[in-house]
């Protein structure tokens, strides 16, 4: 937390230093009050460096009551206390010995969401990263890795369901009738991996055969009265499990595997050993009350925590620095993991997205940082886009080298090597590299390089030799001067002029019609011949390297590739960035979007009517890139431009193919999806065609809209509906947000929708909205998920009115930074990198922007998360 000192430390990759002692076991004991809560610690400590004479423990918010060194109690004189530690002496013959510490803390005054806290009256941990000082005395590193047996006493009336990590072991009742449980964990672990739970919660159960023939028992907790909305999330659990056996070969190593919904929650999900904790959000769904993006989440979020059991549990990080180790990796695996149980092309366009929307401004902007930072101040704020997404390309492009074959034998090594161990990313790569006998010498440096390279692109074709010569340069601004290249896989095919692909008649692809190609000089030409007239390049299919490609791309040569390339992904970006160079060209004309050149439209029309693409797909390419897409590709953003040249984009596709939406609109809605495609497909595509109808302005459609509200049982095509007369005045409009409030006001997730559609919309009303919205009896700043749902919204995804020219988006969200910068630092800093974006905008809103960031810094009691995040958006 915050110190009255002036500037928070710096801590250092460079300095790290293996822990002077290791914890073999703890024995916790929390006894669980209304008031506060008793943590009795006995640990068993062993000597790690021989010259150590004192052994400091973390421990931050917390109430000493006595410490205990071998049985003997120590006096105040004996020990120090501050803010953040505990110094105990040690003798220097000392090699091993026990303490037992016990502390108070009071969980109900923890609005952090950090360490030990109450949540809808069901106590609840959260320990990762640092979280398990605020609970006890503790070497609080991932490298320190203990046997953990944890006993939990409380009232069994109101906390009949008490859990920790493992195996429960004991339960009673005690003579002065308090409940009182154990449970022994027996795989060593890192105290960010302890989790706790004691409520009065409901529990669906299942079971999953392990492929050995074990039994595991899964238990999913939630409150009560959501027992009906686990199905989706325990479908998703066993098919994890099955996906991890079959891909990986790895294993569930307990009996029981729990996963515990709670309503507060910073994050997403976490992967504490055996009792996963989840953000509700990632766990109830069923068809009335989850859309299917919400479904596509579960499924994936519940993945991700399922497979750290392996990537991130059983092997750990040495220290925070190595955080996209599991990160990265996990990643990756759960997106692998969504592409095998959906369509392919499909979660690949989508992940990609993810990555230009959050981690390319990132590694454009002030915080960019190397998926292994060499320094932070607050390691919360390290849990970013970069360290997750670009690290699981980053392993992705490992993958991508070796091959599948290549990449298994050398995970095989990985983990056969590291199992119980806590380890860097550089051990990683070395069991990649053994496993597979393949270097990746010079592919380490994408672990210490920030910034997006961009890939300059050449063409020379010679018709009277046939030769055909790709020319690839790499940049990279935010690398500092000069930067040795990267090594980059190049996915790469070749096309003739009907869209064929042609075999390489040379080199190491030669027979084949696609190959990968190692970039690894700043320069590099690649020669094809054989040739008669010049072939088209699909470059970087499936989006083998997280790069930008700067090519001079005529509108008919990206045109070409919408409609041939047979790379899904590369036909996609095909369309999108055709897209973009059209609005971009209106934009600098001061156009309105309406005037749509015909390699556009035949395109787009050619794939309306493709009936062989899968649903989603076709959504997916007939959907404009985002304004913030657009907002990537201009020197200085115009919010206003885009946004005015998009929408009359959208106004006159919508008007000139308004018979195919209709007749998309019809299929979709009545005939079920083909057989290999989700009904899902057929919904999103639906409510493309709706989206365009409602963008001619007519007034039929917004009836179309009103009755699929007043028909559907679904909430997808509820919340579509929402959301296509979310931007207009309309009576419709009102009694349909006004309807779905009063129907579903009691349930917090579909209510958080209800507030992100209304802090997106573009209406001229949509500030005063906004701010009616914060004094609305359902807004708090206290529970991250309604916070998000509309202050997270509205900086992140309404660019026109979060950069509106009078500066009061950027002065709503100071001021909710200022008011959760004490009671929740870790959300509050999370709000600050929308502002850290200033230098893209115009002069007037860079001062508006700047002025916000120094008013955060001059707050009183600045914390070190908001410091580090402001300090840095500044400078
Ligand atoms: N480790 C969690 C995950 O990615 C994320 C998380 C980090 C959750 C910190 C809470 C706190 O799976
Ligand atoms: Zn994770």
């Amino acid at each position: 937390m915050s110190k009255s000192s002036a500037k928070p430390a710096t801590i250092y990759l460079k300095d790290y230093k293996e822990p002077d002692f290791l914890i073999e076991t703890v024995d916790l004991t929390v006894e669980l009050g209304e008031e506060e809560t008793i943590v009795t610690s006995r640990l068993a400590i062993k000597r790690n460096d021989e010259t150590a004479t004192k052994l400091s423990l973390n421990g931050e918010h917390l109430t000493l009551q006595s410490v205990k060194m071998d049985g003997h109690m120590l006096t105040p004189d004996e020990y120090s206390v501050t803010d953040e530690w505990l110094h105990l002496p040690v003798a220097a013959i000392t090699s091993e010995f026990s303490l037992e510490i016990i502390t108070r803390i009071k969980p109900q005054e923890n609005t952090a969401l950090e360490g030990l806290y109450k949540s809808s009256g069901n106590f609840c941990t959260q320990c990762e990263a640092e979280g398990f000082r605020r609970i006890t005395y503790f070497l609080d590193r991932p490298d320190v890795m203990a046997i953990f047996t944890t006993t939990i006493v409380g009232d069994g009336d109101r906390y009949p369901v008490m859990l920790s990590n493992g195996n429960l072991t004991l339960q009673e009742t005690l003579p002065d009738g308090r409940k009182r449980v154990t449970w022994q964990d027996p795989h060593p672990k890192p105290a960010y991996l302890f989790a706790l739970v004691a409520g009065d919660l409901a529990v669906v159960e299942d079971k999953f055969t392990t492929r050995s023939g074990r039994d595991v028992k899964l238990q999913i907790f939630v409150e009560k009265g959501n027992e009906d909305k686990c199905d989706h999330a325990m479908t998703s659990l066993k098919k994890s499990m099955k996906w991890d056996e079959e891909k990986y070969g790895r294993e569930y190593d307990l009996d029981i595997f729990m996963i515990v919904a709670v309503s507060d929650f910073n994050m997403g999900a976490m992967e504490n050993k055996g009792l996963n904790i989840f953000n509700s959000k990632y766990v109830l769904a069923s068809p009335e009350t989850a859309t299917d993006a919400d479904f596509d989440g579960i499924e994936s979020v519940i993945a991700h925590e399922y497979f750290h059991n392996w990537t991130g549990n059983r092997i750990t990080c040495r220290d925070w620095f190595q955080l996209t180790l599991k990160e990265g990796l996990t990643v990756f695996r759960d997106q692998q993991f969504s592409a095998d149980m959906n369509s392919a092309p499909v979660q690949r366009i989508s992940d990609v997205q993810g990555l230009r929307a959050a981690q390319f401004p990132e590694d454009a902007g002030p915080l960019a940082h190397p998926i292994q930072p060499q320094s932070y101040v607050e390691i919360n704020n390290f849990y970013t886009a970069t360290v997750y997404e670009k690290g699981a390309e980053v392993i992705r492009m490992i993958h991508t080298i070796l091959g599948e074959e290549n990449f298994r034998k050398g995970m095989d090594l990985y983990f056969e090597r590291h199992d119980g161990q806590a380890v860097t990313t550089e051990e990683f790569i070395a069991a990649l590299e053994d496993g597979s006998g393949i270097d990746l010498t010079q592919f380490r440096r994408w672990y210490i390089t920030p910034g997006t390279p961009e890939i300059t692109v050449n063409e020379k074709f010679d018709a009277e030799t046939g030769q055909y010569t790709l020319t690839l340069a790499q940049t990279n601004l935010k690398a500092g001067k000069d930067p040795e290249p990267l090594h980059i896989p190049l996915k790469l095919g070749l096309l003739d002029v009907n869209g064929n692909a042609v075999p390489f008649s040379d080199g190491p692809f030669k027979g084949e019609t696609e190959g990968v190609f190692d970039l690894t000089k700043k320069r590099q030409s690649f020669t094809f011949s054989g040739f008669s007239t010049q072939p088209r390049a699909s470059l970087f299919r499936g989006f083998s390297a997280p790069v930008k490609i700067r090519q001079e791309s005529s509108d008919d040569a990206l045109a070409f590739f919408f409609a041939k390339d047979e790379d899904l992904f590369n036909r996609w970006d095909a369309g999108q960035r055709l897209a973009s160079n059209i609005l971009l060209k209106q934009i600098e004309d001061a156009g309105d979007g309406t005037s749509l050149p015909s390699a556009f439209l035949d395109a787009f029309a050619e794939t309306l009517s493709d009936k062989t693409l899968d649903r989603a797909f076709t959504a997916a390419a007939l959907t404009l890139p985002g304004e913030q897409d657009i907002a990537q590709k201009m020197p200085v953003v115009d919010v206003d431009a885009i946004h005015r040249v998009r929408e009359g984009a959208r106004r006159q596709i919508g008007l000139t193919f308004e018979d195919d939406w209709r007749r998309i609109y019809e299929e979709c809605e009545n005939a079920p999806s083909p057989a290999n495609q989700p009904a899902s497909s057929s919904r999103k595509l639906k409510n493309t065609a709706l989206s365009y109808l409602i963008a001619t302005g007519q007034e039929e459609f917004i009836t179309l809209a009103d009755s699929q509200y007043r028909k559907s049982k679904n909430m997808t095509d509820s919340v579509a509906a929402l959301a296509g007369l979310k931007d207009i005045n309309h009576p419709v409009r009102e009694a349909m947000f006004a309807d779905y409030y009063e129907k579903w006001q009691k349930d917090a997730l579909i209510v958080d929708k209800w507030f992100t559609l209304q802090a997106m919309a573009t209406r001229e009303s949509t500030i005063d909205d906004i701010k009616a919205l914060m004094e609305h009896p359902a807004f708090t700043l206290r529970n991250p998920n309604r916070l998000r749902s509309l202050i997270g919204a509205f900086a992140s995804g309404n660019p026109v009115y979060f950069h509106d020219k009078s500066g009061d988006g950027y002065r709503i969200l100071s001021g909710v930074i200022a008011a959760l910068n004490k009671t929740n630092p870790q959300i509050a800093a999370r709000l600050v990198a929308p502002l850290g974006q200033w230098r893209r905008y115009d002069k007037d809103r860079q001062d508006l922007m700047v002025t916000e960031l120094e008013k955060i810094l001059k707050l009183p009691d600045l914390s070190d998360h908001v410091y580090e995040m402001a300090n840095k958006s500044l400078h």
